[in-house]
């Protein structure tokens, strides 16, 4: 008997040891404790890549109730969205009643949230989703619900309760102070909690949040609202892609949500700006009714190689690294990829279709490397051994997006900034010996580690 509890014990200890989630005993606790994790910044453990989800606000507004955000929730995973990694189901705005209850607690509003915040938490959590909510870093909402200025522990501790996992932090009716002195205190509050709670915050870029964001919270939103047209999405695209520098894992520049599928822009645009948004490394928050989805919507948003771009491990923002053309209008947008790749947009912003031409250089390859070039819209392999340049006629407002994958060394190393250098180098493959040489202007990376990135 002696002999085999003490194999079970030995068992379970291992058991333990092996486990990510560990338990432990009281001594383990004390050993590892974590619960200063995120005091001095937000490492949360959350945000390792943009997150990716669904948020009611571009669609719905204020026209929000529990039947739409559990129908919401079963769509995203009848229609295999959820498996995209799309698991984030965040209720905006309009979701509390006008006033505090009497305790000063928020209270979800009693027409349209009559099961309670809770019970939906459950009902989200049950299909392997998580619940976003919202609230406002000053006295009112935008749409003058209570905010949390004031309340943040209190109104944290709710939302913990509730099993809240996701929090977006608006800026209205906020008293004139500085969202610097505005946001950390929710920061606080939530990791207080002890649960974990991805922070999002919605300052607008009033007071460029990525030069202060980051140890704030897990995404900075870094412009006004998006509309759903194609002038708001292009001119959104410019606005956050300043900011390029500034984003990696654990924090990112947020454009704003997705409005693809909301019909006030073509299927190319809308292809635009998926892939756009996913080179800029954007939170992919799905911003349409996914109950009712066209095909050409889902097959934008199920892309699956285009959400790799998004979500891939290296964690660095693409950006505008080359125009040409009446205003600009024919652009290359570029990142580096993990496993020494990139990616590489052709965005004509033209009013006709035009050929795009690229050179190595421009997108920071030496003129004599050899590239395997993956078409990411079409699913195929367009070219081999692609050399020096690259020509792609795109149609008006189109991008097309390619997986660019170097098969010979390319050198340069030296001349890039440190901590991209380290990124590189954290995702080098050892028997490659690639470097990543640096666009020059438009690119923002050159100004990497600058207070300043109004040049960029
Ligand atoms: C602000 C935010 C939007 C949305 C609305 C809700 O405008 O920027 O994203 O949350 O408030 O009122």
């Amino acid at each position: 008997m002696a002999a085999f509890l003490g194999v079970l014990l030995i068992l379970s200890l291992s058991l333990t040891v092996s486990g990510r989630q560990i338990q432990g005993t009281k001594r383990w606790n004390e050993l590892y404790h974590n619960s200063m994790y995120g005091k001095l910044q937000l490492e949360n453990g959350l945000a390792r890549t943009p997150q990716m989800g669904w948020n009611s606000w571009n669609f719905f507004a204020c026209a929000i109730n529990e039947t739409v955000i559990r129908e919401t929730a079963d769509a995203l995973v009848s229609t295999g969205l959820a498996d995209l990694g799309y698991v984030y189901v965040n209720i905006d705005d309009c979701w509390s009643s006008i006033i505090r209850n009497s305790k000063g607690d928020l209270e979800p509003d009693k027409t349209t949230f009559p099961s309670g915040i809770k019970a939906l938490s459950d009902y989200v959590h049950a299909k392997g989703l998580k619940l976003g909510i919202y609230s406002d870093a000053g006295i009112f909402t935008c749409q003058v619900r209570p905010g949390s200025i004031g309340h943040e522990n209190r109104d944290a501790e709710l939302f913990a309760s509730w099993g809240i996992d996701y929090l977006k932090y608006d800026n209205c009716y906020n008293l004139g102070i500085k969202p610097e002195d505005r946001y950390p205190p929710m920061r606080e509050a939530l990791n207080a909690t002890g649960r974990t709670i991805f922070y999002s915050l919605c300052e607008w870029g009033v007071d460029d949040p990525a030069l202060w964001a980051n140890n704030v919270g897990n995404s900075w939103r870094t412009t006004d609202d998006i509309s759903d047209s194609w002038r708001s999405m292009t001119t959104i695209a410019d606005l956050n892609d300043k900011w390029a520098a500034y984003a990696g894992p654990g924090g990112w520049n947020d454009p704003d949500m997705l409005e693809v599928g909301n019909g006030g822009m073509t299927y190319k645009e809308y292809r635009a700006h998926f892939s756009i948004w996913a080179l800029m490394k954007a939170p992919l928050l799905v911003g349409c009714d996914v109950r009712n989805m066209t095909k050409e919507t889902f097959e934008i948003i199920s892309n699956e190689e285009v959400i790799a771009i998004n979500q891939d491990t290296l964690g660095i923002q693409g950006r505008k690294v080359f125009i040409d053309g009446k205003d600009g209008c024919r652009q290359v947008w570029a990142g580096p990829l993990s496993e020494e790749r990139l990616v590489v947009a052709f965005w004509n912003r033209c009013t006709e279709p035009t050929t795009i031409e690229v050179t190595w250089d421009a997108i920071g390859l030496e003129a004599n490397v050899a590239v395997t070039v993956r078409d990411l819209w079409k699913h195929e392999t367009s070219s081999k051994n692609m050399v020096g340049s690259m020509e792609v006629t795109v149609d008006t407002h189109a991008c097309e997006m390619y997986l660019f994958t170097p098969e010979v060394a390319y050198e340069n190393i030296e001349n890039i900034p440190p901590l991209l250098k380290t990124y590189i180098k954290s995702s080098a493959k050892p028997k490659r010996k690639h470097g990543y040489e640096v666009p020059s202007e438009p690119s923002s990376v050159a100004k990497i580690n600058s207070d300043d990135p109004s040049v960029a």
